[in-house]
């Protein structure tokens, strides 16, 4: 396809505005699946995606509109893939902006519209569900110019459900997003967006060419990891899959190269020819490192195997996420599993449990400590508190921080202070832009990756932001707090803490336990320590009723039904000497309030 024919945009929307309806609509317009095809919405097919309403992989759709070429590309919306997200973006010259018409301009939205706009790209709003009697696309209008500062005059005004305004919002893509650019004669450069394991195909990449062609047969180097492959296949998706002959400048499609494992197509690499290669690759790449850790163990010891299986399936399709075995006094065989965050952390298990059948317990996650031990011992880089030596072992310790870029609205920015504050977070600059402010904080990744964007979201309405990058190790007073239930420690719930948030982390993590542990027959205590000495405490009052006291009379059915339900969260909980703690109060208790 010539350059001045092609157009590269993706979608920026916040949740339910309309994008996965729009999509389907410029899928179903530009004829690339029929009516019965079309049925099941396309662009998000799994199910936690949709539940969660996030995309977690990258997909692009190849349409052809009056003689060009468009390409949609699909964006994760997550600050765990935020470098995911920057490589998609990266790919695109444009991007349609939709705004529901009834609702306007909301939170999500306006972090990746500055993405967007840092990628130089031409966007055009879109203010979607015009079709709703409370729609008012000329306060939407308004409050794209006055809160995002973009000229809506433009606008396209459309109804994704009903179809209105789908060839105008076409047409605009194709008059509006600038053709890339690229060199047909240098040699081959395309940048690696985004890979997956197909069961049939192997390992799939998605590529966007900048120069050169991509063709079957041809020898590429991958510049990053240095390895060559050879290309069995070259094609888009339309959105069914297409075979292409070949991929030119501009173009974005995909390629097989009888490739094992994703972690081989590491996002961001450049492929360029083996025997012409580029003189350099493109800018950009960055490994990107697993950077929080858990433990994953199998509630019946006897799904060890299963989870074993499990895990090295899904890591055949997620290069980010890492596992080694483990084994724990409580808990048995498990694994030792690394992710992006917390939310990366919660799709891997959610899947696990859902999709593999597994119950499932998820040990307090941490980050990566390095120790240094006295009398020169040695360096030891911590993945796991319950490795943690004895005090008068460690010479020092220190932790990573993080460089996190905030953007806010003036009316939030007081308690989004607050919260940096109470993380460690040390300010380093703060400018308004608009009524807009970004403020930027450098801040100890540990204080972060527990629930930091949630209590951000939850701070603002959802209307802040925010990025990071990792600025290396410091050392700091941080030690090991323990976790006793009815005076027994649970190692599974231990975490390396600073000194000086210790105890309220402490009180916080013995409340929440206190709600998510039922009552047993006896009382329990609930302690929190740091070496001997207990920090904070709560007790679990016994039991008195009968459970089963409840259903009135002698309904048979309904009382055994009662215990069979009883059973089944037995089932789901661990013994702690003669306590059940419920697998879910191991990542919960850590969710500071
Ligand atoms: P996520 O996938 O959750 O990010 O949402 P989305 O932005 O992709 O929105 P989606 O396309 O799933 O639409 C959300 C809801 O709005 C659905 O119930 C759609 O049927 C509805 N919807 C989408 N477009 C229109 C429209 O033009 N008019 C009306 N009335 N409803 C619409």
């Amino acid at each position: 396809t010539p350059l001045d024919k092609i157009r590269n945009f993706s979608i920026i929307a916040h949740i339910d505005h309309g994008k996965s309806t729009l999509a389907d609509r410029l899928i179903q317009r530009t004829g690339g699946l029929s009516e019965r095809e079309m049925s099941a919405q396309v662009l998000d097919n799994m199910d936690i995606e949709k539940e969660r309403g996030i995309t977690i992989k990258a997909q692009t759709v190849r349409l052809e509109w009056k003689g060009h070429v468009l390409n949609l590309m699909d964006t994760p919306g997550h600050v765990d893939f935020a470098y995911e997200v920057s490589r998609s973006l990266a790919a695109c010259e444009g991007a349609l902006l939709v705004v529901d018409a009834a609702q306007g301009v909301e939170a999500q939205t306006l972090a990746n519209v500055y993405q967007s706009i840092e990628h130089d790209h031409e966007i055009i709003p879109v203010i979607n569900k015009i079709d709703l009697p409370s729609a008012e696309p000329e306060k939407v209008k308004t409050e794209i110019e006055e809160i995002i500062g973009l000229d809506a005059s433009n606008a396209v005004l459309s109804s994704a459900k009903s179809g209105i305004g789908i060839d105008e919002v076409l047409d605009a893509i194709v008059e509006r997003i600038p053709a890339p650019k690229g060199d047909p004669d240098a040699p081959l450069k395309a940048m690696l967006v985004d890979s997956w394991y197909d069961p049939y195909l192997g390992v799939v990449i998605l590529v966007r060419v900048i120069d050169g062609t991509i063709r079957k047969g041809q020898q590429v180097k991958f510049m990053a990891t240095g390895t060559t492959h050879l290309i069995d296949r070259v094609g888009a998706f339309t959105p069914k899959l297409e075979n292409l002959p070949d991929l030119g400048p501009g173009e974005i499609g995909f390629i097989t190269a009888q490739i094992k494992e994703v972690a081989q197509a590491r996002v961001g690499d450049t492929l360029t020819d083996a025997k012409k290669p580029a003189a350099e690759p493109l800018p950009g790449f960055k490994e990107v490192q697993p950077v929080v850790f858990c433990g994953l163990f199998p509630v019946d010891a006897a799904d060890f195997e299963k989870l074993r299986e499990s895990i090295s399936k899904l890591r055949l399709n997620d290069a980010s996420f890492s596992f080694e075995m483990e084994t724990s006094a409580a808990l048995g065989f498990g694994f030792r599993c690394g992710f992006l965050g917390l939310l990366h952390l919660e799709i891997i298990q959610e899947r696990l449990m859902r999709e593999y059948d597994l119950d499932l317990i998820t040990t307090a996650p941490s980050v990566v400590y390095q120790i240094e031990l006295t009398h020169g011992g040695g360096h030891i880089d911590l993945h796991n508190p319950a490795d943690m030596p004895e005090p008068n072992k460690i010479e020092t310790i220190s932790e990573p921080w993080i460089q996190a870029v905030i953007y806010v609205p003036d009316e939030y920015l007081g308690s989004i202070l607050k919260l940096c504050q109470d993380r460690r977070g040390i300010q380093q600059n703060l400018t308004y832009v608009g009524g807009r402010a970004q403020a930027t904080y450098e801040l100890p990744l540990n204080e972060v990756v527990f629930d930091f964007y949630d209590r951000l979201k939850s701070l603002s309405k959802g209307y802040a932001s925010f990025d990071y990058e990792q600025i290396g190790y410091r050392e700091g007073d941080l030690v090991k707090m323990g976790i006793l239930v009815n005076e027994e420690p649970v190692d599974a719930l231990s975490m390396i803490v600073h000194r000086s948030t210790a105890e309220t982390r402490g009180r916080g993590m013995v409340e929440r336990l206190k709600e998510l542990i039922p009552r047993h027959m006896f009382k329990i205590p609930i302690q929190a320590a740091i070496g001997g000495k207990v920090i904070a405490r709560e007790t679990i009052s016994a039991l008195r009723k009968d459970v089963t006291a409840k259903c009135y009379g002698g309904d048979a059915t309904r009382k055994r039904k009662l215990l069979d339900k009883q059973k089944k969260g037995k089932a789901k909980m661990r013994e702690y000497g003669s306590v059940s703690i419920p697998q879910e109060a191991f990542i919960a208790a850590l969710r500071m309030g």
